[in-house]
Order: structure tokens, then sequence, then C-alpha cells
């Protein structure tokens, strides 16, 4: 069939296969071309279908050679319905790995139960005997905790009092302004429990018990923090409560491994147009002039050129790891550059609808989004009949 986008509020309902391949491919090619990295050889990247994660298992795979087993929530495609983006990026990484000579399978499933944690500590056992990186990636709004069976939902809210600022839709241009209640404490406790660091935790917990971490095992998970202008709603927001939970189980996981000299770190990213990004307010708009002024200073990274710095520079660079004050990797350095951050503040006060198309990377923003889903990639045919119906190898 004809494969188009179909958009629905903040997520596109439709995915292209072809698409999803060439966007892998790129990425593929984007490491290879920067050199070898003396990284980890046996990876687990829990989220690895998307963003950052997915990032993460090709940076390891194509950068070090690593034998890499990727968890995911996806859907499968059916007749005539295509799959969700990550999966058609799992079954194209999964076929380049392959041709590479590379081990790679996947699991398919939610990633905070107990069951998929079992399947995957089987697969390693069965596979690779140990690993020696953990990469830890979800973004999920919502978090069954397997030992309660409790529902959380996680909420975006100002904490303390209502927010208003500016916010884009993506989609139209139209700059507007928004007004955003403050949370309550279940809100708070709510997506602590959902995108805080209890699932990390456990997973790290669970590898350890049936002696799956190598020596020196290195675990990593992504955090942010950004400039004043999204604090209210970010960083000292409902997600920003979930984001120090994470970075304070950080120093809890590293207490816990210190007998296999084994280390948790945080890395702090830069913004980017990911599926979890989007459905923030106010978040688009400032990474439509981010985006507008890390560019013109020739500093524009996107998820792969943010890893490869992460792995090459950071992590396995030979010398110590360079943490911040708290104990945190910071490849936000970029964007979080005082020059960059005092001209974003300066065209927030410029931005209108008018304005905007000038002053912000708007087109950068959608053609960033509608890559997610596998459109606006040069070299595929989008006009061409293609097969929704496409699988994972490792995946029956
Ligand atoms: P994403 O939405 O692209 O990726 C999320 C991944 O989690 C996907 O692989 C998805 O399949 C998986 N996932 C979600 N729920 C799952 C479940 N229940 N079981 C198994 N897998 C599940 O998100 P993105 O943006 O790459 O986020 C990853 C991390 O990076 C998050 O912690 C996020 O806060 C952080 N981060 C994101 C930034 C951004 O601007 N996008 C900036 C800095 C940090
Ligand atoms: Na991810």
């Amino acid at each position: 069939m004809i494969i188009e986008p179909r958009m629905r509020g903040f997520i596109c309902l439709t995915a292209h296969p072809e698409g999803c391949e060439q966007n892998v491919k790129n990425q593929i090619a984007y490491i290879q071309s920067k050199g070898a990295i003396s990284g980890a050889k046996k990876v687990l990247v829990i989220g690895a279908s998307t963003g950052f994660g997915l990032a993460s298992r090709i940076t390891s795979a194509f950068g070090s050679d690593a034998a890499t087993i990727g968890v995911f929530f996806e859907k499968p495609p059916l007749e005539g319905k295509t799959a969700s983006p990550g999966w058609y990026n799992s079954a194209a990484f999964e076929k380049e790995a392959h041709k590479a000579g590379l081990y790679a399978k996947s699991i398919n499933g939610d990633a905070f139960s107990n069951e998929i944690k079992r399947e995957t500590l089987d697969l390693i056992k069965a596979d690779l005997g140990q690993v020696d990186l953990v990469i830890y990636s979800l973004a999920s709004p919502v978090r069954t905790n397997p030992n309660t069976g409790i529902l959380h939902r996680s909420v975006l809210k100002p904490i303390g009092q209502t927010f208003t600022n500016k916010t884009v839709d993506f989609h139209t241009g139209n700059v507007s302004e928004v007004s955003i209640a403050p949370a309550n404490e279940e809100d708070i406790a709510n997506t602590v429990a959902v995108m805080g660091g209890e699932d990390w935790k456990m997973w790290m917990d669970a590898l350890k018990a049936e002696n799956l971490l190598a020596e020196g095992a290195t675990t990593v998970a992504y955090s942010y923090i950004g400039p004043s202008l999204t604090e209210a709603v970010y960083r000292k927001g409902t997600i920003g409560r979930a984001k120090d939970d994470l970075e304070a189980t950080a120093f809890t996981i590293t207490d816990s491994l210190k007998d296999l000299g084994g280390k948790a770190y945080v890395s702090v990213n830069k913004a980017l147009v990911t599926q979890a990004s989007s459905a923030i307010p106010v978040i688009p708009l400032y990474i439509s002039l981010l985006y507008k002024i890390m560019k013109a200073e020739g500093i524009h990274e996107g998820c792969i050129e943010q890893i490869q710095r992460l792995f090459k520079d950071r992590l396995y660079s030979g010398s110590d790891v360079p943490t911040d004050e708290k104990g945190r990797i910071r490849i936000d350095d970029w964007e979080m550059r005082d020059d960059v951050q005092a001209k974003v503040a300066q065209l927030w006060l410029e931005a209108t609808t008018e304005t905007l198309p000038a002053i912000g990377d708007l087109a950068g923003y959608k053609n960033d989004f509608l890559n997610l889903f596998g459109f606006a990639f040069e070299g595929v045919d989008y006009e061409a009949d293609t097969s929704e119906l496409v699988g994972i190898e490792s995946i029956k």
C-alpha cells in the first residue's frame, strides 16, 4: 500500500517501513563515518527502538561491534495497518546488524513487568552470559508497578502555581498562550513512579542477582535539565521530580555495584524532537528556537550525534568520565552555552505566529517530527507501493 502520514494531535498514526529503514541506515552510516569506539561488547538497551535508546543501540553495534539485546514496547503491523515506527526501526536495525555479522535480538513488551524482565534475563543467560553495559532509555506515560499492580500515570505539570507561557502547535505554526494548573501530591508521586529511578533499580538488581553483569559493568540513564524558560513545566515540574529521583538512583545503583567495580551514570542530554518531547507543552517552541540558533552556530546535533559524543568523548574516551558537581555526564553542554541561551531568551520574547517562521526553525521541527515516523527522508520513494507487514528477524 501507499503509506502517508496521518496526524492526530501529538502523534502520527502511520509509519513508513522504508523510511524508518532509511533513518536507521543514516544513523549507522554516521557512526561508521566517525570511526571505532573502544566501548562495551555486550549491551542491553531498555527502550531501544526510538530516540536516544535506538541511537545507543546503533552506536554500540556499529561503533564497537557490540552484541545487543533491545527491549521496547511497539505495535507490530497488521494487514492494512502499519506498525509503530520503533517496530520498523528495530526490524531495520536487526537486518543491518545481522548483515554485519553482529548478534542482535529484541524483546517486545512491557519493560516494567516481571515477565519481560524474566524473558530478558533468560536471553542474556542463554546467549551472552553477561552484559557490560545497560542503557536505560524508557519514556512512557504509564507504568504498572509489578509488585503492587497499581497503574501510575505521569503528568506534565508545574508544582506550586499555575504556569502560563507561550507554546506552539508545530503542525499549524500557531503560537498561543498556555496555562497549566499545578500538580497535586498524587500527580507528583505518580510521575516519579513512572519516570523516576525505581524501575531502573529493579532491572539492575535483577541482573546482578543472577550474575548477569560483567566486572566493571556500566549503566546509563538519560535525563534533561534545560533553561529557566522551561523550568516551571520541566525541571521544577512533575517530570523534574522524576528526573531528580532518577539522578539520585544512579548513586544507589553505583553503591550496589561496588563489589563488581560497576558504575551507574545519568547523562543529561540535549532537547530533541522525539515522540516523548513533542507531547510536552512549551518545549516544541523552545526547541524550534534552539534549533535555529544551534544550526546557525554549526553545533546542532540529533540523537545519533549526541550519543556518539557520549560514548566516544565521555564514557569510552580512555580517561575518567567527566561529570558535573552532581555526578552527571553533560552532553547538553552546547545547548546550555551562555551565548546560545541568551539568543534563545531574546527570540522567545519576539516569538509570535507571524514571526516564528523566520526566527524559529519550525520547518526543521516538522521535518524531524515526520522523520520519527519514517517520513520526509531523501532517497525514499513515498509514491511507491510498499508492504506494511515487515517482521523483526529475532521475533517469531
Ligand atoms: P522515545 O519515546 O523516543 O523512546 C522511548 C523508548 O521507550 C522506546 O523504545 C519505547 O518503545 C520504549 N518504551 C516505552 N514504554 C515502554 C515499556 N512500557 N516497555 C518497554 N519499552 C517501552 O523517547 P526519548 O526521547 O528517546 O527518551 C528516552 C529518555 O531520554 C527519557 O528518559 C527522556 O526523558 C530522556 N531525554 C529526552 C530528551 C528529549 O528531548 N527527547 C532530552 C533529554 C533526555
Ligand atoms: Na529511547
